[in-house]
């Protein structure tokens, strides 16, 4: 996996950006997988920046959700469905019948979980995946000791990531729904490219974890080491404690300018 220290969020975030437009305009009709929390929310600017300045072109970019929480009306505010519209397609000005997702509100659950999956391999697979990271090494709603094969199903909420997620609702962990449809981390990895953007050092230990510690469910986001194109975007905070660091400096300075990222 690649991993590329950038000095602060912001440059995290225009550098992915920067991939994502490049993909668009070799592939115009690429599939984007998004993801919620706060994280991503630099990569979403930059890319609107870049769409209002006409440097891409998203008309024909299709978007597809990472998780959903279960139970939540997909007109509640915080429903990642009402987050994304709000973030993602309304400001890059994509409409929704270019926006896929799990339906947290099914009564099949289950059924729900394996038409997502089907809905994402009929539409040809995420061309990009977007990940954020939890303090405990989630990705998607892959809490630690999910299966590295994994496909998308419910899955329940440690305590600490409903803490985490209390701020989204009014900072009340009451609200926070306990379960969560979730790409499996084996639906992931059938993304093209994975690019997961980590900042703070609340996010180091899980950062070192997935970069260089070993293959291992205790840490999904490890499982990134089993793909061929995994991109691990960190700023100095999120870096902190990678022993690596200076390699991953050295390698990114050097790369030829062509290779992106
Ligand atoms: C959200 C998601 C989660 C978040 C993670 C980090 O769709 O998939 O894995 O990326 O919980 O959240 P933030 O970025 O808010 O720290």
């Amino acid at each position: 996996m690649e991993v590329v220290i950038v000095p602060d969020a912001k440059a995290g975030g225009e550098l992915i950006a920067g991939a994502m437009a490049e993909l668009l305009r070799h592939k115009p009709t690429a599939l984007l997988g998004v993801a919620t929390g706060s994280t991503p929310l630099p990569i979403y600017q930059a890319l609107a920046a870049q769409v209002s300045s006409g440097a891409v072109e998203v008309s024909r970019a299709r978007i597809a959700q990472l998780d959903e929480y279960v139970g939540l009306p997909a007109e509640h505010p915080e429903s990642y469905r009402s987050v994304l519209r709000r973030e993602v397609l309304e400001p890059l000005g994509i409409g929704m019948d270019a926006f896929m997702g799990p339906d947290g509100t099914a009564e099949d659950v289950r059924g729900a979980c394996e038409a997502y999956d089907r809905a994402l391999a009929e539409a040809g697979g995420v061309d990009l995946q977007l990940l954020g990271i939890g303090t405990d090494g989630h990705i998607g709603f892959n809490e630690p000791c999910s299966s590295l094969a994994s496909r998308t199903r419910i899955k329940t909420l440690t305590e600490q990531t409903r803490i985490d997620n209390a701020r989204f609702f009014d900072g009340d962990i009451g609200q926070v729904p306990h379960h969560v449809i979730t790409q499996g981390i084996g639906t992931i990895l059938e993304a093209r490219h994975l690019v997961l953007l980590a900042t703070g050092e609340g996010k180091a230990d899980a950062v070192a974890a997935t970069v260089e510690g070993p293959v291992a469910a205790v840490c999904p986001a490890s499982a990134l080491q089993l793909h061929p194109h995994a991109t691990v975007v960190v700023d100095e905070g999120a870096a902190s404690k990678l022993k690596f660091a200076d390699y991953f400096r050295h390698t990114f300075a050097n790369k030829p300018d062509w290779q992106g990222i």
